[in-house]
């Protein structure tokens, strides 16, 4: 992990933080960083898409705490926090599919009790939201003052549209109690602890390339993703909640890579034997992605740092250390 004390940007410290969704993939990398900063975390998560397990090297840690809830019929948390991080949401496609109420609840009644908590302990508050609210993008690459392309009717409604309202919550409510707070867009983010099942490009081929299985191409493989490294983008939700910005901010990397050319460089890096396997791509599936990181850049002094090839290798070397995390069901 690096350490979000060497960035620039994520100059002030926090005494006890609440992070929701915090035995996720990215809440409980998240969670590592603040307790290495010497911050105490409470994570609250009731575990729908996340795992314990994230967390279990945590347990006992005296900075850290766990509690089972659900964020979307409120957040009791006893004791001050004067920072709330909240990152509570199912967040791939397939999970957003599987509990798309849930998804819609997490972004309006989740965002709202997380953001009462920061109100009431006068704490800073950022919003987890994500490239999503883009849609399939008009503009390449993505400024944060573009507007987006989403379909509030498509099959990526309840999360997409889940994701403005909460932004336009974190602001508003911001506005009207005085409230410090800060949106980050995260983009596409890889890394060790990506659920295999959950849906994802870079878990998928993974999972299959290790079990020299067919890696699963949706539509022509030509669509680009830009995929961040998890310690950088953890490193960008620190520096913007060490910061007072408002935001938002892109998170993300700039390095785009066609489907097709991730999963031939994963096939190469584990040195599988799969073949290519195209389907029809899902419907509003977005071409391409890019943010423009301009803004993170000037404000926080952020940009990411682990190239693509790399990060791949650790999250494979990560997959193969709790191989759990390669076998889900086809
Ligand atoms: N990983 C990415 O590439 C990415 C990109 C853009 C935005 N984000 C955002 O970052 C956040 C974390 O995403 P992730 O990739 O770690 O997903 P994840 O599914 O691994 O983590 C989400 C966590 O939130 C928990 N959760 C969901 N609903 C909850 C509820 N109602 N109450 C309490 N806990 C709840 C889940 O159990 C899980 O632990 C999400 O808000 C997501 O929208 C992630």
């Amino acid at each position: 992990m690096t350490s979000n004390e060497e960035r620039p940007g994520s100059g002030r410290r926090f005494q006890r933080a609440l992070v929701t969704g915090g035995s996720g993939f990215l809440g409980s990398h998240v969670c590592d960083a603040l307790v290495a900063a010497g911050t105490a975390v409470v994570c609250l998560d009731n575990h729908c898409t996340g795992d314990p397990a994230n967390v279990a090297h945590l347990m006992g840690h005296p900075l850290f705490s766990l509690v089972t809830a659900d964020v979307s019929e409120g957040a009791e948390v006893a004791g001050r926090v004067d920072l709330v991080l909240h990152l509570a949401s199912p967040a791939s496609p397939s999970d957003y599919a599987r509990l798309p109420l849930e998804t819609l609840a997490a972004g309006g009644p989740g965002t709202a009790a997380a953001l009462r908590v920061a109100r009431r302990d006068g704490a800073r508050f950022v919003l987890a939201s994500t490239s999503e609210v883009y849609g399939d993008p008009l503009e390449h690459p993505q400024r944060e003052d573009y507007w987006g392309n989403v379909n509030p009717v498509g099959p990526r409604a309840m999360y997409d549209e889940a994701k403005r309202y909460a932004e336009a919550l974190t602001t508003t409510y911001g506005r009207v109690h005085g409230l410090s707070t800060g949106i980050v867009r995260i983009f596409n983010t890889y890394g060790p602890r990506l659920r295999a099942d959950d849906g994802r490009a870079v878990p998928n081929f993974i999972r299959q390339a290790v079990a020299d299985l067919p890696l699963t191409v949706y539509g022509s493989g030509d669509q680009t993703r830009s995929l961040c490294y998890v310690d950088d983008t953890v490193a960008g939700l620190l520096a913007l909640a060490g910061s007072d910005h408002p935001g938002p901010v892109n998170i993300g990397s700039q390095e785009e890579v066609t489907v097709r050319d991730l999963a031939l460089l994963i096939r190469d890096l584990t040195g599988s034997r799969s073949v290519l396997d195209f389907r029809p791509a899902p419907p509003d599936d977005p071409r391409q992605r890019r943010p423009d990181i301009g803004r993170a850049r000037r404000l926080l002094g952020w940009s990411p740092r682990v190239p693509l090839r790399e990060g791949l290798l650790r999250t494979i070397a990560a997959t193969a250390e709790r191989p759990s995390l390669s076998r889900a069901e086809p």
